[in-house]
């Protein structure tokens, strides 16, 4: 072996181990006893678990007319100092451009910087992207996504968004979605701003959570209908919950997210006074991200449904912009602060600190919301989410005892705030490695430029076992 992992306990969705782990060539080569390798490393007192798979990222992206603070290098370095070793980005085509040119595109600005393995889905934004649906799979990309919210800019219609589903069912694609009834938030919008309402909290009193679980009731509806499966991006009410429960009861191929921001914060965090001069009564702009943050029975509904399983995946839906310089677009008008939050740093830590080390979540739990299920849903099974032999040797040496408090001073991403600050946290990576070469070790990088690989993704899997995987 070229190296061996000793004296950790193993953990992944089915279950824990204290195995070592044998690694040859950047695989996984053996998991037993006593293995010996030219190289040892001592994991004595920490989990072994698969790297992160945040499988939910807006990195060096144009959304809403503002270009985020993250680019993939920034983003991969924060990705990496979480526990985080892939990543799928969404490549938005710019209104015109067809899906293949978007993907060579998104591609092209990815290769010189990543820093870890990285894959792609594709916005469906017109009616002749559906024409290349069938062409997706002999690019490695097995996911596609709809918005039925952001009006005039992203959203598409209801007959767009049926036959989208319909076709990738056909092409072996799983539909992401973002579920908001944008038609209604937009006419909402217009009211408050007429009445002269245009501080931060008003993101969230336009976007009540009924219109999130309508449309997860029409999305979920459509999937049924099509006997397809179908992918609920960042579901933050319980109300949208509840429609996730109705519809995997009835056994429809349901899969539901949640993202950190949704188990963390409320509402109220848009009203947060701040201490920067003339914005302080605008630093819940910070918060500002859709679905907005809702109330405290939300959160604890989103909690159960992580223990339960009606949710099967934490990523982040990372999306950062400035605050000085980009989220003060809004000072004037709500409406115009750019949607979004970082995440892709913290996700790992604040999930196992809030989920296992508060709320007893087991760590089988933490490993398959984080990185196995992610795998098995987006085409990576057999490769990646897992510790098992064949599988690329992505192994994170997680110290479920390392003290942190998350802050600005020392985030690795680009963004002037950060959304967690003075979090004080236990738990966080010791080493991570990817492809069986350590790139980070106690708070140090070793990793270049170029390094991370296109992550080329088999087809959506139908499972009968509804719900979570294992
Ligand atoms: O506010 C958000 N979530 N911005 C990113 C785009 C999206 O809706 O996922
Ligand atoms: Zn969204
Ligand atoms: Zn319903
Ligand atoms: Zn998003």
């Amino acid at each position: 072996m070229d190296v061996v992992i000793k004296n950790g306990i193993l953990v992944n969705a089915d279950g824990k181990a204290e195995v070592d782990i044998g690694i040859e060539a950047g695989k996984i080569a053996a998991l037993g006893k006593n293995l010996s390798g030219r190289k040892t490393i001592d994991a004595s007192g920490k989990y072994l678990i698969p790297g992160g798979i945040d499988i939910h990222t807006h990195l060096e992206t144009v959304f809403g007319g503002s270009q985020t603070a993250d680019d993939f290098l920034s983003g991969h370095l924060g990705a990496i100092a979480g526990g985080t070793t892939s990543h799928i980005n969404f490549c938005f085509p710019d209104p015109g451009q067809s899906l293949l040119a978007t993907l060579a595109h998104w591609q092209q600005k990815v290769r010189s910087k990543s820093l870890i393995d990285y894959g792609f889905h594709l916005v469906i934004r017109e009616e002749s992207h559906l024409e290349e649906l069938p062409m997706l799979l002999e690019k490695g990309v097995s996911s596609i996504k709809c918005f039925l919210a952001y009006k005039d800019t992203v959203q598409i219609d209801e007959e767009l968004f049926f036959k989208t589903v319909e076709k990738a069912k056909e092409h072996g694609l799983l539909t992401m979605v973002h579920a908001e009834n944008g038609n209604i938030i937009d006419y909402l919008v217009k009211k408050a701003l007429a009445n002269h309402f245009i501080s931060p909290i008003f993101h969230a009193r336009t976007r009540p959570p009924e219109l999130e679980s309508q449309s997860i009731h029409f999305a979920a509806s459509v999937a049924s209908m099509l006997k397809a499966p179908l992918y609920i991006v960042h579901v933050s009410s319980e109300k949208g919950l509840e429609e996730i429960r109705r519809a995997k009861a009835e056994g429809t191929d349901l899969w539901a997210e949640t993202c950190p921001q949704y188990l963390l914060f409320t509402e109220r965090d848009l009203e947060r006074k701040g201490h920067t001069p003339n914005l302080e009564d605008f630093e819940g702009a910070k918060w500002v991200c859709s679905p907005p943050l809702r109330k405290e029975e939300d959160q604890q509904a989103l909690w159960e449904g992580l223990r339960l399983g009606l949710i099967d995946v934490v990523s982040t839906d990372h999306c950062s912009f400035h605050f000085l310089s980009q989220k003060t677009r809004g000072l004037s008008d709500f409406s115009k602060i750019p949607n979004g939050v970082p995440g892709i740093e913290e996700r790992m830590a604040l999930l196992f600190h809030y989920g296992c080390k508060q709320r007893n979540l087991p760590m089988e739990r933490f490993v398959s919301l984080t990185a196995e299920t992610p795998a098995f849903l987006f085409g990576l099974e057999g490769q990646k989410g897992r510790l098992a032999e064949g599988y690329d040797a992505d192994v994170v040496l997680w110290d479920p005892n390392k003290r942190q408090v998350l802050s600005v001073d020392s985030h690795h991403i680009q963004l002037d705030y950060n959304l967690y600050e003075g979090f004080a946290i236990e738990g966080g990576p010791d080493m991570v490695m990817l492809r069986g070469k350590i790139i980070y070790a106690n708070g140090q990088f070793f990793v270049e430029q170029g390094n991370g690989n296109y992550l080329f993704r088999s087809s959506y899997k139908h499972s009968l076992n509804h719900g979570t995987k294992s």
